[in-house]
C-alpha cells in the first residue's frame, strides 16, 4: 500500500515542479517581451535608485526618457548608457528631459517633450523624490509644502498630463516608488523620510526588483528589508503594538539625541 502510495506520489510531485518551473519560464519571457522596446520614463534619473532603474531598463532594451532637474547629470548618463555594452538585446540611445516637478508650468511642457521622443509612453516611473528628517514641531510649513510638490503634487501632474495619451493607445503603466514611510509614519521623520541610504537597500538590488516588478506588472510591492516590511504588516494586524514600539523608539532616540 506504502509502495502504491510513494509510486503515485512522485510522478505527480515532478509533474508539478514541472509545470511550476514552464509557467515561470513563460512568465520571464512574456516579462522580456513586454519590457524591451517599451517606452519607459524615469523620473529621478540623475542619482541613487532612479540612476540605477536607468541601467537596469536599458540593458532590458528599454527606450528610455530620463528626467532630472539637472540637465548636465542626465546627459553625461545617456552618454554613458549609450556607451556601455549590452550583447544580449538591442539597446536605444536614451533621450534627456530636463524640469522641475516643483514646477506646474514645467510639467506641461516637459510632457510635451517627453511624448515626443518616441511618439508615446508606456511606463511612467514616478521615482524622483527629496528627503526630510525632522521632528513635527520643529518642521515649518515651508517644508511641508516643499516635500509635497516635489513628492506628491508633481508626479500626480506628470501622471495626469501623459494618461490622456495612455487612455486613447489603451495602454499603460504607471508606477510610483515611495519609502516605508509612505506607508507608516515612525519617529523623527515627520513630513517624509530621511537620507539614510547607507542604511537601507542597496539602489542596484532594488532597481532590479523594480524591473522586476514592472515587468512582472506586479500592483504593490515592499521592496524593504525585513524590519520595516513587518512594520508595515504590523501596523495593520496589531496597531496597538505597533504604536508602542514607534513610542519607545521616539523616546529612546530623543533621549540618545539630547546626550
Ligand atoms: N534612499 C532610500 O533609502 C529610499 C528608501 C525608500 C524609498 N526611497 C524612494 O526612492 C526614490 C529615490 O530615492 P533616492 O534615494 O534614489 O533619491 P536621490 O538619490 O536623492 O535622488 C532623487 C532624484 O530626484 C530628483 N529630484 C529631486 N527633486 C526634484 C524636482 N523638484 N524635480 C525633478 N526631479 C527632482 C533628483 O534629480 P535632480 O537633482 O537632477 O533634480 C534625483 O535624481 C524616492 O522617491 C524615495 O522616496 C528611497
Amino acid at each position: 500500500m506504502d509502495f502504491i502510495t510513494s509510486t503515485a506520489i512522485l510522478p505527480l510531485l515532478f509533474g508539478c515542479v514541472g509545470i511550476f518551473s514552464l509557467l515561470k519560464l513563460l512568465q520571464r519571457v512574456r516579462m522580456k517581451a513586454y519590457l524591451r522596446n517599451a517606452v519607459v520614463v524615469i523620473t529621478g534619473a540623475t542619482s541613487g535608485l532612479g540612476r540605477e532603474c536607468a541601467r537596469v531598463f536599458y540593458t532590458a532594451g528599454a527606450r528610455l526618457v530620463l528626467c532630472g532637474r539637472n540637465r548636465e547629470a542626465l546627459e553625461e548618463l545617456t552618454k554613458e548608457l549609450a556607451a556601455s555594452l549590452t550583447t544580449k538585446v538591442q539597446t536605444h540611445k536614451p533621450y534627456a528631459v530636463a524640469f522641475d516637478l516643483a514646477d506646474p508650468g514645467a510639467i506641461v511642457a516637459a510632457t510635451a517633450e517627453i511624448l515626443q521622443c518616441f511618439g508615446s509612453v508606456d511606463v511612467l516611473i514616478n521615482n524622483a523624490g527629496i528627503s526630510y528628517r525632522g521632528t513635527i514641531v520643529d518642521t515649518t510649513m515651508d517644508v511641508d509644502k516643499k516635500v509635497m510638490e516635489t513628492n506628491y503634487f508633481g508626479p500626480v501632474a506628470l501622471t495626469k498630463a501623459l494618461l490622456p495619451s495612455m487612455i486613447k493607445r489603451r495602454q499603460g503603466h504607471i508606477v510610483a516608488i515611495s519609502s516605508v514611510q509612505g506607508k507608516i509614519s515612525i519617529p523623527f521623520r515627520s513630513a517624509f523620510m530621511d537620507k539614510t541610504t547607507a542604511q537601507g537597500r542597496n539602489p542596484v538590488e532594488v532597481a532590479r526588483d523594480v524591473l522586476d516588478a514592472v515587468g512582472k506588472k506586479k500592483k504593490d510591492v515592499i521592496l524593504a528589508e525585513l524590519l520595516p516590511s513587518l512594520a508595515i504588516y504590523l501596523r495593520t494586524l496589531a496597531p496597538g503594538l505597533f504604536f508602542s514600539l514607534m513610542a519607545s523608539r521616539a523616546r529612546k532616540q530623543r533621549k540618545s539625541k539630547n546626550s
